[in-house]
């Protein structure tokens, strides 16, 4: 196989910008806030900075480990660095898993950021002035019904994504995050000073802090993970690649913790822009995904400048959305350029084609084949469209299982040499207090994530008891 040499970020501020544009998606802005309202606030915030804290920066540092150490895309390191192991095969495997997994997680995510454009249009077109509620609501049901503006729409945005792929490291990812990503930092800035204006602030820092810890179940531990998880840009190989183009004299363990904070930083202060207007107009909190597509939209319609505002704020998701396109396109397309398969450009055109027909069909799930089910394993599954299904199996199983096994292969098959090399770190206590985390809890928490996310839990539960 010939391998071709691999472009590198031309800084550390350059991977910073690129790793945050990755972190700080939909997930901060669009979900964040919404799962924060379902699950009641405050216990659910300090559950999830924990888990950020524990699990999330150990985990950044471990895939930016194992993409670095060879600086090669999923693939070919996880082949590389178990060379000589029986279990290379496996390994091998998990790197596949690696790479397809992000492909799973656009057939979604390309839907959704293309609702975000699709917002802003029509917050500049005027087509969501002067709605009263209900009619928001059926704005929002009537673009998930029709399969062409669906379809429309994440063309677009799947098309912006592949044409930056298709430029290169240096010329399309460098350049598109240092554009896009001052101007996001920007608009957030200026979204929560506004709001901070219209009132609700102090409402907020109750609803957000004050932690009511009945409100925490199996289930909210596994969402708050599920969030954290989803939201640093783990287990499908983006910080993996990401990883691979860092040069080597910049300090992982660093700039792990400059993602993970700005990542978090974002997604508190999504709230701080989104809540405070939710509570002076006393709409509920707990609406779901209709937070920000069905209730935001009645209240930018009686606001001051709310007609701006409004077109700022789906600007600010489509930016986001765009920077974490890009780092969920580029694995696939990394890893067929490094193995000399596809030339970029062109594997960005076959992956770009192969991508829009699954997330056509995720588009159609909505509507033409809004009855199809593909799996009915449980009472769970059996209700969610292909869509749900996408969304289930690779942002939530595939996600998990990934980590799991970066955090084994860093923490068993690794040389520990190397490991303590690549991070630029001393035998310290910090080291070792890592290398426990990845070794053993770990895997043993994220098994048990697994087996609670597939409903296996109680029986194996009432089965041991
Ligand atoms: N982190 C992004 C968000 O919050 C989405 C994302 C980008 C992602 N790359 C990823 C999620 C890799 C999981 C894995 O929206």
């Amino acid at each position: 196989m010939t391998h071709v040499a691999q472009e590198k970020w031309s800084s550390g501020t350059a991977f910073l910008l690129a790793a945050i544009g990755s972190a700080v998606g939909l997930g901060n802005i669009y979900r964040f806030p919404y799962v924060v309202g379902e699950n009641g606030g405050g216990a659910f915030v300090l559950l999830y900075l924990g888990i950020v804290a524990f699990f999330g920066i150990p985990l950044v540092m471990t895939e930016l480990t194992i993409g670095r150490r060879k600086q090669l895309p999923p693939i070919s390191a996880f082949t590389a660095l178990s060379e000589g192991k029986k279990s290379q095969p496996f390994w091998k495997c998990m790197g596949w898993i690696n790479v397809l997994t992000p492909l799973g997680i656009l057939g979604f995510y390309f839907v959704v950021s293309g609702w975000t454009l699709n917002y802003v249009y029509s917050m500049i077109s005027g087509q969501l002035n002067n709605l009263v509620e209900g009619q928001t609501l059926k704005v929002f049901t009537d673009m998930q019904q029709s399969p062409l503006t669906l379809i429309f729409w994440m063309t677009i945005s799947l098309s912006i994504t592949a044409f930056v792929i298709s430029r290169g490291v240096k010329l399309g990812l460098e350049k598109a995050v240092k554009i896009l990503m001052p101007m996001l930092f920007l608009i957030l800035v200026s979204l929560v000073i506004y709001s901070a204006f219209n009132g609700g602030m102090r409402e907020t820092f109750e609803f957000m802090f004050t932690p009511d810890f009945s409100k925490i179940t199996g289930k909210t531990v596994l969402e708050a993970a599920g969030q954290a998880f989803f939201s640093l840009s783990l287990g499908s190989a983006t910080m993996l690649v990401y990883g691979s183009y860092l040069p080597k004299k910049e300090s992982i363990p660093k700039l792990a913790c400059g993602v993970a904070f700005a990542d978090t930083f974002v997604a508190l202060i999504a709230g701080f822009a989104i809540f405070p207007i939710v509570f002076t107009n006393g709409l509920e909190l707990d609406s779901g995904p209709n937070l920000v597509f069905v209730t935001l939209p009645i209240i930018f319609d009686q606001m001051p400048f709310g007609q701006l505002f409004g077109i700022l704020f789906f600007l600010l998701l489509a930016f986001a959305a765009v920077t974490s396109t890009i780092s969920l396109f580029e694995p696939a397309v990394s890893n067929l350029e490094e193995r000399g398969i596809l030339t970029r450009g062109k594997g960005s055109l076959l992956v770009g084609i192969g991508l829009w027909c699954l997330a056509a069909v995720s588009a159609l799930s909505m509507n033409i084949l809004s009855d199809v089910r593909l799996l009915t394993f449980s009472d769970t599954v059996a209700s969610k469209n292909i869509m749900d299904i996408l969304e289930y199996m690779s942002a939530n199983a595939m996600m998990l299982i990934n980590a799991l096994f970066a955090g084994i292969f860093v923490g068993w098959v690794m040389k520990r040499k190397d490991v303590l090399e690549e991070l630029g770190l001393d035998d310290s206590l910090l080291f070792k207090f890592w290398r426990v985390i990845i070794k053993v809890v770990v895997p043993v928490v994220i098994s048990v994530l697994i087996l609670q996310l597939f409903e296996l839990l109680d029986p194996l539960m009432a089965f041991i008891l």
